[in-house]
């Protein structure tokens, strides 16, 4: 096309084309062909006693996305709320995406792992499983999901490692009546990804990570985006406490578009073409977070500023100790895999 009639149509056409408003369960396409809803409710941290109902709620509210682990320990409690609207007909199975993920004591029990997963969420079939860390840890230590060393370092099982690990995951998904539809992965860099890719069959669908104004990890987002990985973003409100709420650019592009922190922090991963997961366990918040806006160039623009005079800061650490240059090069961690 002429480009000086490509540029008198782009600048008549309507604001509300060129940034349609997302909404939360706007559909994210995975190159599995299935989509993910754009936002989902997390799980982490949410208290036995407090998960079924927080999860009933978000249900009842419209989400469609939840995101669980095993390792957060109350998959029980979350399979129970999903029991719940299921059988109350607020939604069907088929209209839910339900992400869990293998622990790290569980990376040569693979089958095993998802299965406890299955039982917990009293599932048959999850929408997403995740590799939660690239990282093996001794299945025989003296923890099962956090085993330590005598001199109390973490138990790292040096036996295998991610790459291994992705094989099986792989088998997952490649057999006649699959227990997932999609496998990924979480907390990845590039250095971790680019080792996986070279032994993979099957692309991952989704990388998982921490990110938000003060950790766009752009260059894990951009090496994604190149090889067709979905990025799911975590801690997107800087996770408890958060400092990011206050923080002067979220705050001024809230006030332009006349809506809270929360929004504008959730709607800034809907702009980076990112699914996002909020957790919350307070009714009012979770329907709060429901709430996304489409951001133009310019709010993106002082939201992708932050971090340069802020500088960069991790809310999650991994758990395996100090471990300064994590993901990069875990202590201990054989990356030659
Ligand atoms: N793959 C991984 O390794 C990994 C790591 C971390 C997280 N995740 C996933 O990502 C999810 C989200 O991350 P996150 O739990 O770390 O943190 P987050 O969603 O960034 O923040 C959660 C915190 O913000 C509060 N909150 C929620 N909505 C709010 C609102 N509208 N206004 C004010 N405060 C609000 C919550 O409080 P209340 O609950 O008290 O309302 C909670 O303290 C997790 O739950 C988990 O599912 C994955």
């Amino acid at each position: 096309m002429n480009p000086s009639l490509a540029k008198f149509m782009l600048a008549r056409t309507p604001k509300s084309i060129l940034h349609p408003t997302p909404t939360m369960n706007t559909e994210l396409k995975l190159n599995t062909g299935n989509s993910i809803p754009a936002l989902g409710l997390g799980t982490w941290q949410s208290a036995p006693g407090e998960v079924k109902k927080a999860v009933v709620h978000a249900i009842e509210a419209g989400y469609r996305h939840i995101d669980c682990a095993y390792c957060y320990q109350n998959e029980d409690e979350v399979g129970e709320a999903l029991q719940d609207v299921i059988s109350r007909g607020i939604v069907k199975r088929e209209d839910l995406f339900i992400t869990s993920k293998l622990w790290c004591t569980f990376h040569t029990r693979v089958e095993e792992g998802l299965q406890k997963s299955l039982d917990l969420l009293k599932l048959d079939y999850l929408d997403l499983y995740l590799m939660h860390w690239p990282v093996p840890m001794n299945p025989n230590g003296n923890h099962p999901l956090f085993p330590k060393l005598a001199d109390g370092s973490r138990d790292i099982d040096h036996s295998t490692n991610h790459t291994e690990t992705w094989k099986r995951l792989e088998k997952l998904v490649q057999t006649s009546s699959p227990k997932v539809k999609a496998i990924g992965v979480a907390n990845y860099s590039v250095k971790y990804l680019e080792k996986l890719l070279a032994k993979a069959d099957v692309v991952p669908a989704v990388n998982q990570i921490e990110n938000h104004p003060y950790l766009p990890q752009q260059e894990v987002v951009d090496f994604c985006k190149e090889k067709g990985i979905h990025i799911t973003a975590y801690s997107p409100l800087g996770s408890t406490g958060s400092p990011l709420f206050k923080e002067e650019g979220v705050q001024e592009v809230g006030k332009n578009h006349g809506v809270s922190a929360a929004t504008v922090l959730l709607s800034y991963h809907l702009a980076r073409n990112s699914s996002v997961l909020a957790k919350s366990v307070t009714s009012s918040r979770i329907d709060e977070n429901r709430k996304l806006i489409a951001l133009d160039d310019s709010d993106m623009e002082k939201l992708e500023g932050i971090h340069t005079t802020k500088g960069l800061t991790r809310f999650v650490y991994p758990p395996f100790g100090v471990n300064a240059g994590f993901p990069d090069k875990p202590d201990g961690v054989d990356l030659s895999g």
